[in-house]
């Protein structure tokens, strides 16, 4: 989000800046805050945004993303082929319709759908897409329930932990509804069944469970929240659903530990969004979302349209969208299989674990998550205050790399970590050349520290 700043540079403003042939194309001031009135030669423009743009990261060594930074060069043709599709134009690009549901079925049927002829799923923006439109599902259903039984409709209530994603929050806000936040503890970084039970109720619209948390990686024990559901629905004839938030883990546990349930093989789980820019492989922005049946999308939030041709059923925040990465999530599966994706996941699994290991057995380190379940690897400082992670955030930028430092939420918020997210691109050696860095700046934080109290002795305490 950008604020309204309105700033103009005067031509002698900009010349005093770069002299007056600062570029051998450019001969017109960089218009920055107004619509510029002339134009600009397509080559003066383009060096101009590609220079700006160098200031990035370098997207290869930025380990706080768990979006795809890579992809084939056959993937990348087929994104540059359909770049100028949109996809809501079903009637104009049929085919590309076509294939999203192949998807669609492909998903539904990786995450076990028990009836393979009654499911409902869609593409979205991304996971927080899916997370809004699978909650609003079950806002309607509980609605309707409620009206049925004569009952108010008025106080609306979700459940969901203090370690799930802020789309969750923006979900309960934007759409009115209670949010109940199951805390998580000073020493456990996920949210327990039984603490979950004395949140819910008749108005519960659905029950939150993440597959793996963003701040550690780990997972909600999502067999005993369906196991306290279940007992709940016998006992007070209540049926809350659960949404699953396997916006990581929806591509890697399918493939690493297929015999683990968590998806549609348990009775509660109605809805799963996961990212495809995520473990998917794909670039941004892809999500999924996939209803256990199709009466758990009602029919008064589907949307049809018939302005571009054929009357088609749409469930979508946004009408417009990119039909290439669609595509590109298309050729990954083909290209991958069952056996691909697997053989991908295992090689970020050993790498993520190496790493664990690597930063355990420096004694500078404490593990918190050694990619459990998913690869991401979550450490604090050991010897020093866990806070002193920002600096050393701020340090290892020097050599490029990105690593997030930040605190945990509320009940454990003392506690500052760092993440990083193993991606397909990220090899032992890397890891390696990594972990020499991360230590060699954690020897200079404490350098610079002691060189600041030797300069100055009266000051006397040491912030770590
Ligand atoms: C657990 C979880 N849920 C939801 C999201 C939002 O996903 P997206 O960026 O695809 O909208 C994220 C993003 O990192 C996440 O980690």
């Amino acid at each position: 989000m950008v604020s309204n700043k309105i700033k103009s540079e005067s031509k002698a403003e900009h010349q005093m800046k770069y002299g007056k042939d600062h570029s051998r194309f450019l001969e017109n001031d960089v218009p920055k805050y107004k619509f510029p009135d002339g134009k600009m030669e397509p080559r003066s423009a383009y060096q101009l945004i590609h220079d700006e743009l160098n200031l990035d990261g370098n997207p290869d060594l930025n380990l706080a993303t768990f979006v795809t930074t890579w992809m084939e060069p056959e993937a990348d043709k087929l994104i540059m082929e359909n770049l100028h599709k949109n996809f809501i134009d079903h009637f104009e690009y049929p085919q590309v319709k076509v294939i999203e549901e192949r998807i669609v079925n492909i998903m539904a049927n990786l995450y076990n759908v028990p009836d393979s002829d009654d499911f409902i799923g869609t593409s979205t923006i991304g996971s927080s897409e899916a997370i809004m439109l699978g909650l609003l599902a079950h806002k309607w259903n509980w609605k309707q329930r409620r009206i049925k039984e004569g009952k108010g409709v008025d106080k609306p209530n979700i459940v969901f932990g203090g370690d799930t994603h802020v789309s969750w929050d923006k979900f309960a806000r934007y759409f009115d509804v209670e949010p109940r936040i199951v805390p998580i503890a000073k020493d456990h970084f996920t949210i327990k069944a039984e603490d979950v039970k004395e949140k819910i109720d008749d108005n519960t619209i659905a029950v939150g469970v993440v597959l793996g948390t963003t701040f550690t990686g780990e997972f909600d024990p999502v067999e005993e929240i369906n196991s306290m559901l279940l007992g709940f629905k016998r006992e007070k004839g209540i049926d809350i659903p659960i949404h699953v938030d396997a916006a990581s883990a929806g591509y890697i546990t399918p493939f690493y530990e297929p015999d683990f349930k968590w998806d549609f093989r348990l009775e509660q789980v109605k809805s799963i969004n996961t990212s495809g820019h995520k473990f998917g492989l794909v670039y941004p922005g892809l999500g999924w979302l996939i209803f256990r049946n199709k009466n758990m999308l009602p029919e008064e939030l589907k949307f049809y349209v018939n302005y571009l041709g054929d009357e088609m059923p749409t469930y979508t925040l946004n009408f417009s969208e990119g039909s290439s990465m669609i595509v590109a999530q298309y050729y990954n599966i083909l290209r991958l299989g069952k056996k691909g994706y697997g053989d991908i996941v295992r090689k970020m699994m050993n790498n993520a674990n190496y790493l664990a290991k690597r930063l355990e057995k420096s004694g500078e380190f404490e593990v918190i998550n050694g990619a459990n379940h998913i690869p991401v690897v979550t450490f604090k400082l050991k010897n020093v205050d866990s806070s002193r992670a920002f600096e050393l955030s701020y340090k290892i930028r020097e050599r490029g790399w990105i690593v997030p430092a930040y605190s945990l939420p509320p009940n454990a918020e003392d506690t500052t970590i760092m993440r990083v997210v193993i991606r397909e691109n990220f090899t032992a050696d890397m890891v390696d050349i990594f972990v020499d860095d991360i230590l060699h700046a954690k020897k200079n934080l404490d350098k610079i520290r002691i060189d600041r109290k030797k300069e100055n002795p009266r000051k006397g305490h040491s912030v770590s």
